[in-house]
């Protein structure tokens, strides 16, 4: 997306500056509504000018803005908000969006304004591309606590930090809340109050009275230089829907179209597996339904074959898969589009680049057909820059619905639309006189498909070459009532063996313990089986070579036994052969009331409490995986109670046993 398409008509009330933005707008509304003629005097919505200042070599002030994202919202953000301080103040500043990956930690001082846009993940973790920073600057701050460090290495630098998340998990924008508080505590100086997004209501929102707060604090403040045009905010310009960013298209025809990627062809990755800059083409060996015919619900095991590749993994890590759409998404967004999925084209970023583009996903021919299926996400729900871009090219009532939905005054109503999260595909045929052009859908629309990651199933010490996935297929009414097939699920689930699918390992922290010796605890209902698989075939694996293996207890859960007992057969088996030394198994619809694991460990307290001790030699590992937003944080209620009653202590004190054991490794969840 770029940068420029960011903010727009929703320039929060401030003074001057919002009047001007609210007349330009109403001006912009009047302009549309007398030219209803389909094609003609189409005019966006207010756009942002932040370019003219980008390529001056010079010691103005500079402006940073940091992401740490892993499916793109932060990223995003970070555009946006670029865009809006381009505008707002104008030439006399630069402003750089940096991913945090390509940030020098140990420079942040020389910086004098950074924003940091950082979304939390898994248990309350940063993500993959910040994990670097992350952990540079939590530790510069613990070294300031423990009187070595330098509490003014950031005296002279200004932040503002807004954190992304969401408020089913337990550690709500844990990353977000962390940084800010390290800032603090090295010198820097917030120039607002730190931003705590939520997406399980209205990030957008909640980033924009974020903004509104910070723009206002910025407007009094002198670290940035004001724009030279007049008030702050007014070097908004009303563009053209031509000024929308747009890659170039070439439709290519005949000879020229051969050979274009198609979905019948193999996805065009050559890596070697190892990274998800280099995915690897897995040939699928297994698919199998694990639930029996009479559940309702679908499990698949499948099997990917890596041999050829450089991949290696160990039980515990993650496996990325690169999805497809469905084909009917693809036909119906094709259709939507007003162009026929065999369409043949090739993008490429506009001669100089003026509106800073990101290369295309494809550099080269593509069916229209591939780029919907392979590159384009239709089904989640629409942004607001996406509902904007594609407003300058809608016509007659759409145009003065849209403009009213993204209007002060269609607040309101926006958020009771916004809630229901419509998805691309949706508004596109809510709204059927937009249509955009291709290089307009593909450069400022549509946001990339993301890569979905899944708990590795298997051990590689008896299948190194394959790594197996054990995946719930999503089934799932959304409140539009649209009947929502999980992506990559649903994509997984009707591959045929021998088919090819881009994959990727990513290793993670989740392991069996070193010691042999150690006792192991492991809870993980449903899906939250699959790493435990892996666990339970590596000590198979190192039983039958004689290794002398210390117990391990598998607490799973599912909802009948004849429906979901996934693995019974495998897992009946260890059981009897001493793999597991007790397997407990809660059948949450068999009988009259739940039965869930944390039930069955508070029944088999005796035998958790000894593997929750602390001390030198004591106690064991205790894992818990799946469900983050109920099933783990009872678990964890579970635990407490079970060190609260065998150590007899307060649930304070056994909270804080539970956090030193996880601070040494000896707690592990892999939750989602
Ligand atoms: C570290 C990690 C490990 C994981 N391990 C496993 C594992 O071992 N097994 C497993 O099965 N899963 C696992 N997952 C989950 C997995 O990554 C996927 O999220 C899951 O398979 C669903 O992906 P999907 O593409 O099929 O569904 P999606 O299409 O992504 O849908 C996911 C959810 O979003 C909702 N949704 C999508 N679009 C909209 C919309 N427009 N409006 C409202 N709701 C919408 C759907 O209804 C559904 O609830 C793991 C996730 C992580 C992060
Ligand atoms: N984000 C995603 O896209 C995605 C995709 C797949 C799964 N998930 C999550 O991962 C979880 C596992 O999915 P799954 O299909 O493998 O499992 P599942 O079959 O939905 O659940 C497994 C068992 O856990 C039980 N359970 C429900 N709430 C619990 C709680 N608070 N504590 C303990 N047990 C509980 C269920 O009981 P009842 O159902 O009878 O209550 C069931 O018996 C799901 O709950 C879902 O939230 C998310
Ligand atoms: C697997 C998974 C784990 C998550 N864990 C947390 C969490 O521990 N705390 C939290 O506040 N939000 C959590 N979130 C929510 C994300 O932080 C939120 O969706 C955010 O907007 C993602 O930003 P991004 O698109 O920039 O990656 C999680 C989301 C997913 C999919």
């Amino acid at each position: 997306m770029s940068d420029q398409l960011a903010s727009q008509p929703l320039l929060p009330a401030l003074g001057l500056a919002s009047v001007i933005v609210l007349v330009l707008s109403i001006v912009v509304l009047l302009y549309r509504h007398r030219s209803s003629k389909p094609g003609a005097g189409r005019k966006a919505s207010i756009f942002l000018n932040g370019e003219q200042a980008a390529n001056k070599e010079d010691d103005r002030p500079k402006v940073c803005i940091l992401f740490g994202t892993q499916t793109g919202t932060a990223e995003r953000f970070s555009k946006q908000l670029k865009s809006e301080l381009a505008t707002r103040y104008g030439e006399g500043n630069r402003y750089e969006v940096l991913d945090m990956e390509e940030f020098k930690a140990e420079e942040l001082h020389k910086e004098t304004v950074v924003f940091f846009m950082m979304a939390t993940y898994g248990d309350g973790e940063p993500t993959d591309n910040a994990a670097d920073f992350y952990g540079w600057l939590l530790k510069a701050s613990s070294d300031v606590d423990k009187g070595i460090g330098n509490g003014k290495l950031l005296e002279g630098v200004s932040f503002g930090v807004f954190g992304l998340g969401n408020k089913q998990y337990e550690h709500f924008c844990a990353v977000g809340k962390r940084v800010h508080k390290a800032l603090v505590n090295l010198g820097g100086r917030a120039l607002v109050r730190r931003g705590d997004g939520d997406d399980d209501e209205d990030i957008e929102a909640d980033f924009e009275s974020w903004r509104t707060e910070l723009y206002a604090s910025l407007d009094k403040s002198d670290v940035l230089a004001k724009s030279t045009t007049g008030e702050p905010g007014v070097t908004q310009i009303v563009a053209a829907a031509e000024t929308v960013p747009s890659y170039q298209v070439e439709i290519l025809t005949g000879a020229d179209a051969a050979g274009a990627e198609d979905v019948s062809t193999d996805a065009p990755v050559s890596g070697n597996g190892t990274s998800k800059d280099s995915p690897f083409l897995a040939r699928i060996g297994v698919v199998r339904e694990l639930h029996s015919p009479q559940s309702d619900r679908s499990c698949v095991h499948i099997e990917l074959d890596v041999s050829g590749s450089d991949i290696s993994y160990e039980a515990g890590d993650h496996v990325g898969i690169l999805p497809e759409n469905s084909s009917e998404s693809v036909e119906r967004a094709a259709a939507a589009l007003g162009y026929p999925p065999e369409t043949v084209f090739r993008l490429s970023v506009p001669e100089g680049n003026p509106q800073k583009m990101a290369q295309p996903f494809a550099g080269g021919a593509i069916t229209l057909r591939a780029a919907l299926a392979r590159y384009a996400d239709l089904l989640s729900p629409v942004s607001k820059p996406a509902l904007q871009a594609l407003t300058a090219f809608a016509d007659g009532e759409d145009a003065a619905r849209l403009h009213r939905l993204l209007s002060p005054d269609g607040a309101a109503e926006y958020k009771a639309w916004h809630q229901q999260s419509r998805c691309l595909l949706e508004v596109l045929e809510e709204f059927p006189s937009i249509k955009p052009p291709l290089g307009v859908f593909f450069g400022s629309v549509m946001q990339r498909l993301q890569t979905r990651f899944y708990s590795i199933s298997s051990s590689p010490l008896p299948h190194p070459k394959s790594i197996h996935v054990t995946c719930a297929v999503v089934l799932e009414t959304t409140a539009t009532g649209r009947v929502h097939e999980g992506i990559t699920s649903y994509f997984l689930k009707q591959k045929a063996p021998g088919a090819r699918v881009p994959v990727f390992v990513r290793h993670s922290s989740f392991r069996l313990p070193r010691d042999p010796a150690a006792p192991i605890v492991m809870v993980g209902p449903g899906t939250g089986l699959a790493p435990f698989r892996g666990f339970l075939q590596e000590r198979a694996a190192l039983a039958a070579k004689g290794t002398k293996l210390a117990p391990a207890y598998l607490f799973f859960g599912c909802r009948k036994r004849a429906h979901d007992y996934i693995y019974r057969e495998e897992l009946e088996a260890w059981a009897a052969d001493g793999t597991i030394t007790k397997l407990f198994v809660a059948f949450s619809r068999d009988g009259k009331t739940k039965d869930y694991v944390q039930h069955h460990m508070a029944r088999e307290s005796a035998l958790i409490a000894p593997v929750l001790r602390e001390g030198a030699g004591a106690g064991g590992h205790f894992y818990v995986c799946g469900d983050a937003k109920h099933m783990a944080k009872d678990v964890a209620r579970a635990a407490v109670a079970i060190v609260e009653q065998a150590n007899g202590v307060s649930t304070g004190q056994a909270e804080a046993v539970l956090k030193r054991m996880s601070d040494a490794g000896r707690i592990q969840k892999d939750v989602w």
